[in-house]
């Protein structure tokens, strides 16, 4: 263990004591079910932040895709989140004198960065990459379910270990095409022919007379279609480096 963690062994050391405290704390409580809770992991208090921001008005009603925000998140680690220059491309013309958007128009004109809480935060122990999941057709919606709802952000789910492994075994169970990735309505196809025609759509080849049934076997075949080695994923150091 000591030689996955070398670098970061004193965090862990720290998140092992702390967990340990939080299980006798919970254990008081009464059940280890308590400590997963939303109460207890906070995933549903959004952050303060320095302006109100809603996915909801921006994508669901406004139809603005993620990456026109979120832009790097096909090509790096981070999605990143997006400068005043990206809310400005619109507010300079709509809702110009919203008080809502001061700290907007102030980071934008002072050429200062406008600076957001994280809603989602891993320890620094475990390294993610959001390009090699998209990129493979694991949604957003995967991962940040709900989001198109909120009006203030929040986290959708805690990130557990189990969480990550419970897909890195098996991510025939989430798995979609590529093309459906930022799309937070998409739903599994529930017929032949809405099986067909979504494959058809993205150009993905299937045997016409094997056409998969449910999502585990439309899984099985995005699985090895975009060649995912899914022997490798559990491995330690695929996500503590
Ligand atoms: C118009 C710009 C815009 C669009 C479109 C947009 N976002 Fe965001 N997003 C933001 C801003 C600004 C923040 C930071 C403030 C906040 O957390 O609400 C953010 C934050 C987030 C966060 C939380 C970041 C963190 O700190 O953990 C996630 C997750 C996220 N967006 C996902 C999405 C997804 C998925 C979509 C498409 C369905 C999307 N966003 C569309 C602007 C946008
Ligand atoms: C593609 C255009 C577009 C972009 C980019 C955009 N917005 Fe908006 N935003 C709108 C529109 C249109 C509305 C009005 C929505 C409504 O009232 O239904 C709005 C409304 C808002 C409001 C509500 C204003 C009020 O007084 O009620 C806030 C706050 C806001 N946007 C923040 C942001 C932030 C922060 C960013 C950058 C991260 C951003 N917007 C990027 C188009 C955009
Ligand atoms: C496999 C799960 C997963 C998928 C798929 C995913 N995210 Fe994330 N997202 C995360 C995790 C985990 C974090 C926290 C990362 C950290 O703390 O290092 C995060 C953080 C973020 C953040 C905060 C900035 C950052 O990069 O840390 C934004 C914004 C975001 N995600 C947007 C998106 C968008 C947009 C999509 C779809 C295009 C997406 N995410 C797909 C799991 C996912
Ligand atoms: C819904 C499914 C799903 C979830 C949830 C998920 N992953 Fe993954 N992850 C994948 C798939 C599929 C791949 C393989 C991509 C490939 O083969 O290129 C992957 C690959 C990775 C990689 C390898 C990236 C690289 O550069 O090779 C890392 C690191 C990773 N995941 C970390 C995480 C962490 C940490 C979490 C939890 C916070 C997580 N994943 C949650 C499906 C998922
Ligand atoms: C798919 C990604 C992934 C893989 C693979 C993975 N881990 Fe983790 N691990 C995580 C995440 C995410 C956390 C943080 C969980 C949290 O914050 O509660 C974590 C936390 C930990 C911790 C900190 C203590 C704890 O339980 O929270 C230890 C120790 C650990 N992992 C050991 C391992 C070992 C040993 C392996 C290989 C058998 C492994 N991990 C494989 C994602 C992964």
């Amino acid at each position: 263990m000591s030689q996955v963690f070398r670098r970061h062994h004193n965090t862990v050391a720290r998140a092992t004591i702390i967990s340990g405290v939080l299980a006798v704390v919970a254990l008081a409580l009464g059940g280890s079910s308590y400590t997963r809770s939303a109460w207890w992991t906070q995933t549903n208090e959004p952050p303060d932040q320095p302006v109100a921001f809603s996915h909801k008005h921006h994508y669901e009603e406004l139809g603005i895709d993620c990456r026109y925000c979120h832009w790097s998140v096909t090509e790096s680690a981070h999605s990143g989140v997006p400068s005043a220059e990206v809310c400005m491309s619109c507010h300079s013309q709509i809702w110009t004198n919203s008080p809502l958007l001061q700290p907007v128009r102030d980071a934008y004109n002072e050429n200062k960065p406008l600076v957001w809480n994280k809603v989602n935060d891993l320890p620094e122990f475990v390294y993610f990459n959001h390009s090699a999941h998209v990129n493979k057709g694991i949604s957003c919606a995967t991962c940040h379910n709900g989001i198109e709802k909120m009006h203030l952000t929040h986290q959708s789910q805690y990130f557990s270990m189990q969480w990550c492994l419970d897909c890195h075994r098996n991510p025939e169970q989430h798995i979609r095409p590529t093309g459906e990735v930022f799309n937070m309505y998409y739903k599994t196809p529930r017929n032949a022919d809405e099986m067909k025609a979504l494959l058809d759509k993205h150009g993905i080849p299937y045997d016409s007379n094997n056409i998969p049934r449910n999502q585990l076997e439309l899984g099985a075949l995005l699985v090895k279609h975009y060649n995912i080695h899914k022997e490798q994923l559990s491995d330690c150091s695929i996500c503590h480096r």
